[in-house]
């Protein structure tokens, strides 16, 4: 009897322990740290003659095309090339499917010197007036050497419009860059248009900032970006600031090479602006263009997020280069300052996501907020916060800096998830309520996913999604 009253006793702290390790379970629920180790290896640039630097054949064929929106709607493309060896045509020739009827569109080029480098000729030319949720041809060049590519327009700007985004970030061009674009390109989730995170070609990590590399560049990412969108977001290494060389205009080859719509959401400058895409409203800022008070950027913003309907586009997107919460060791802080301007403006406006690149891996963040610290009450630890976007750092795009491996330890209760891999991201949206999140690590197959989250809208369904509670 004594026995069975000990057995019993014995259970019941068993259970009772199970409970409570449950319970801690539930209410502590510590990130995760993936457990995947990549086999490592140098982070080394494909050398100039491999085939994805290819220069077209033909005289002065137009290369590095790209396209990106070229208005705040969706219905206008901004087309970019570059001409080698003289001006040639700025205009683009382009006619929908099945039509018979081609029009032209007129661009203009430009050219900028950087140190001892002298751009081509870089074009740049606006298509307006397209129709939307159409597959359309352009061509550019002229003469015998003329070049096709075709883009498909979005869906009419709606509130329950599916559309499916790509994120890459921090792309470079080694041979760990070419794998990821690959893997963006073959996954079974296809996505339409890339939300480009910052860090673009890495040029400045050249002697003279190498301009030529931002050219290979330009001639790598093209078989993607000739048919795709893909939307532009500055980062550090497109500053190319250097007095030393006599170079003291910040964002110079990259501002020549990728124009953006910024004028047509009442912008100043490149470097911030945003557009709607289906049903997501993107606001792109810029980590390194002033956003103190007063300042240009800090007052488009301001007057930007009111803006924004959500029964019109329900998901609202930041883009920004260097993060606001990050557990890596690598650019600690760096995005502190912006955090502190903006980040009540994110919870009062109900941002849904904001991806960051600049840390070379791949973090996401559960729903939480660090806006409490007045400098005197002590409240400065990130909190669960519903209204809080999640925070992505997608900066694994695989460049010649190599990985970020060195993590904060343990890993701070914000941290839902985090890998030092290189990889590309999926956020597609399904309707007003839905979006599906995914991230791909190179050495998986195209269809495999190593993290991902069902996003629930911050305005239309604003419950906490099941694994990322605090
Ligand atoms: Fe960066």
């Amino acid at each position: 009897m004594g026995t069975g009253r000990i057995s019993f006793s014995a259970t019941c702290a068993v259970v009772l322990l199970g409970l409570i390790m449950n319970s801690s379970a539930l209410h502590c629920n510590r990130g995760i740290t993936s457990s995947f180790i990549r086999v490592s290896s140098p982070s080394v640039d494909m050398p100039f003659d491999s085939d994805v630097f290819q220069v077209p054949p033909g005289y002065n064929a137009p290369q590095q095309v790209h396209i990106t929106q070229g208005d705040h709607v969706g219905q206008a493309m901004i087309v970019s090339w570059v001409t080698p060896d003289e001006p040639g045509s700025s205009l683009v020739t382009y006619w929908p499917k099945k039509s018979k009827e081609k029009y032209v569109a007129e661009g203009y080029y430009l050219t900028y010197n950087y140190y001892n480098y002298t751009s081509g000729f870089i074009h740049h030319c606006t298509i307006p007036n397209l129709k939307y949720n159409t597959k359309y041809y352009y061509e550019v060049g002229d003469g015998n050497v003329t070049r096709k590519f075709w883009f498909r327009t979005a869906p009419p700007v709606g509130p329950d419009v599916p559309y499916t985004f790509g994120l890459i970030g921090d792309l470079g061009q080694t041979y760990d860059s070419n794998k990821t674009l690959t893997h963006y390109e073959q996954s079974p989730l296809k996505g339409k248009t890339v939300l480009y995170v910052g860090d673009l070609s890495y040029a400045d990590d050249w002697p003279f900032h190498d301009n030529v590399k931002w050219d290979t560049w330009g001639r790598f990412t093209e078989r993607s970006v000739a048919y795709q969108p893909w939307i532009w977001t500055a980062g550090n290494h497109e500053i190319d600031f250097e007095p030393l060389l006599g170079e003291t205009v910040p964002f110079k080859p990259y501002s020549s090479r990728y124009h953006v719509p910024y004028n047509s959401s009442g912008s100043t400058a490149p470097f911030w602006y945003s557009i709607k895409r289906a049903s997501a409203y993107i606001i792109v800022l810029s980590s390194y263009s002033a956003y103190g008070k007063y300042t240009p950027q800090y007052t488009w913003l301001e007057q930007e997020l009111p803006k924004v309907d959500r029964t019109e586009t329900p998901w609202l997107i930041v883009l920004v280069h260097s993060p606001w919460y990050n557990s890596y060791n690598y650019h600690y802080m760096e995005g502190e300052t912006m955090r502190v301007m903006f980040e009540s403006w994110f919870i009062q406006y109900n941002v849904d996501v904001v991806f960051a690149g600049h840390v070379h891996a791949y973090e996401r963040s559960k729903r939480i907020s660090n806006n409490a610290y007045n400098i005197t009450n002590g409240l400065c630890t990130p909190v669960s916060n519903k209204f809080s976007p999640v925070y992505i750092t997608i900066g694994d795009g695989g460049n010649i800096e190599g990985l970020a491996t060195n993590m904060t330890e343990p890993q701070p209760s914000y941290s839902a998830f985090r890998e030092s891999s290189f990889g590309h991201g999926m956020f597609s949206i399904k309707n007003r309520t839905h979006a599906y999140f995914s991230w791909n690590r190179n050495q998986d197959g195209y269809a495999v996913e190593a993290d991902s989250l069902w996003f629930h809208n911050r305005y239309w369904y604003p419950t906490t999604e099941t694994t990322i509670s605090i």
